[in-house]
């Protein structure tokens, strides 16, 4: 079979400079509807898939869509590169599934661990902006979200042995060691385990990973510990080290910044909506922690993070290639094919949502309808995001947890095009989000400890 050669082409090369994948797509859109080739400058060829329909197809098919191990993003691949496969670079197969189930079902139940450093982490947060509140300039608010995401991602995956210190300096050499491997040449690449920055670098994952191991033996519910627990019998401690440390940081390097990122857009969502965030405020009033509390009692909150993920994805495409041949819409694709799910625009489209560009929480209260396959910002099928319900829970928490403490506002140092949506390795708003910040009324008194076994946000 080959691809069908009637399906329009957009050619990446002859259309508007300056936009980013993300422009592309839309005027390929506009150009052509929800099903057109993607050429590149180099003449390599992708299809891209932008209806409801086709999602379904993934959904009812998953085993027809592979993830492309050999062209990672950027990021995965330099993990690779450092550690080894992580989970999220693993080929689908034994190993991958005892891991994956492990990882998923911790996930989901939100272990005391896990809740304990959701409400430091949030804690700290309160605190930080509390002290910046009177500042006339307002607050940034990624170096913010940086903070807390380090301190409620780091802490599940890695455990009570590794502080936080030794976090922010693992996640900081991590950077600096990508920001050197992406700028080699591909000769250069090949020696990368002679490189400073990678002997540095290593050494403080190995130590991390020392404190990390420690925890993860004392059968602590990280997911570390849950990593170890799927390892086969028979290894050494050093090999148990290398297999567990190149998920954990694995996890870190792909997980951590896009949840930093999810925190700030969705602050800054609701900073733009300050009657959407009293009725947050006043839903979130005595409501704990825990993560059943937060569909039953908070409903709204939770809505406005899921309405946040809708407009602004953190990976607003994702590859798959063809594992066998399939028809999309009438067009025939082969298998081979490189195909792009762009919910970028399935989450914008106008057939499935009533004035997509509206940032509207109200389309995921819980009676809410909605067209199936339309909204997946955490993936589909077997390889979906296992930190789904973690990210929800600590998302729609510190959200709670600030607006009912504080009134949010864009500062005026936030300039218009700051919050438009430019793709990195993730989304990103295009400048810097300051925000104003101001107690309100009634929550006058110093931030009171969170207490995560009857927190009150
Ligand atoms: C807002 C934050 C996040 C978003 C939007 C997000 C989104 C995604 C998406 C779209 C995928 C699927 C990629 C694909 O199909 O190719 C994915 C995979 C994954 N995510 Fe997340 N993620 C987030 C945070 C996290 C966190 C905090 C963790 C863990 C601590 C995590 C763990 C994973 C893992 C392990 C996979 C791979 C699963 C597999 O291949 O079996 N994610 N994520």
């Amino acid at each position: 079979m080959r691809l069908s050669p009637a399906c329009p082409v957009f050619d990446v090369a002859g259309a508007a400079a300056g936009g980013g994948l993300l422009r592309v797509s839309e005027q390929g859109a506009r150009r052509f509807g929800d099903i057109f080739r993607l050429r590149f400058e180099d003449g390599s060829e992708t299809l891209l898939l932008a209806a409801a329909e086709h999602v379904g197809q993934w959904h009812g098919q998953s085993d027809a869509f592979e993830k492309d191990f050999d062209h990672l993003p950027t990021s995965a691949a330099l993990t690779r590169l450092l550690l080894g496969p992580s989970l999220l670079t693993a080929r689908q197969g034994e190993e991958w599934s005892r891991m994956r189930k492990q990882m998923t079902t911790l996930m989901r139940l939100a272990s005391p661990w896990f809740t304990r450093c959701l409400a430091s982490a949030t804690q700290t947060l309160l605190e930080e902006v509390e002290s910046r509140s009177d500042d006339p300039r307002g607050i940034p608010l990624m170096p913010l979200a940086i903070d807390w995401a380090v301190r409620s991602v780091c802490g599940p995956i890695l455990g009570p042995d590794v502080p936080h210190s030794a976090a922010v300096d693992l996640v900081e050499s991590l950077q600096s060691c990508f920001l050197v491997m992406t700028g080699l040449s591909s000769t250069q690449a090949q020696d990368y385990r002679a490189l400073p920055s990678f002997v540095e670098a290593k050494a403080k994952i190995d130590r991390v990973l020392e404190a990390t191991m420690a925890s993860a033996r004392n059968g602590g519910d990280t997911i570390a510990a849950a990593c170890l627990s799927t390892l086969p019998s028979g290894l050494d401690e050093h090999e148990q080290k290398d297999a567990v440390g190149s998920v954990v940081i694995g996890l870190i390097a792909a997980s951590l910044h896009i949840n930093a990122l999810a925190l700030v857009w969705t602050l800054a969502s609701l900073a733009r909506y300050p009657t959407l965030a009293k009725r947050i405020a006043d839903e979130s009033a005595g409501v704990g922690l825990s993560a059943a509390d937060q569909v039953t009692k908070t409903p709204l909150a939770f809505a406005a993070v899921r309405e946040t993920q809708r407009l602004y994805p953190a990976l607003p495409f994702i590859e798959r290639r063809l594992a066998r041949d399939m028809v999309f819409s009438g067009y025939s694709a082969p298998a081979g094919t490189m195909v792009l799910f762009a919910n970028w625009l399935i989450h914008r489209d106008p057939r499935y949502w009533t004035e997509p560009k509206s940032y509207d929480a109200a389309r995921f209260l819980p009676r809410a309808s909605q067209v199936p396959n339309s909204y997946f910002p955490f993936g589909v099928g077997p390889r979906t995001c296992s930190g789904m319900n973690l990210v929800f829970q600590q998302l729609t928490f510190a959200s709670r947890a600030l607006l009912t403490r504080f009134d949010l506002a864009l500062a005026d140092g936030t300039r218009p095009g700051d919050l438009m949506p430019i793709m990195q390795v993730n989304l990103e708003p295009r400048g810097d989000i300051w925000v104003q910040v101001r107690p309100r009324r009634h929550h006058t008194s110093p931030i009171r400890p969170i207490n995560e076994g009857t927190a009150h946000a």
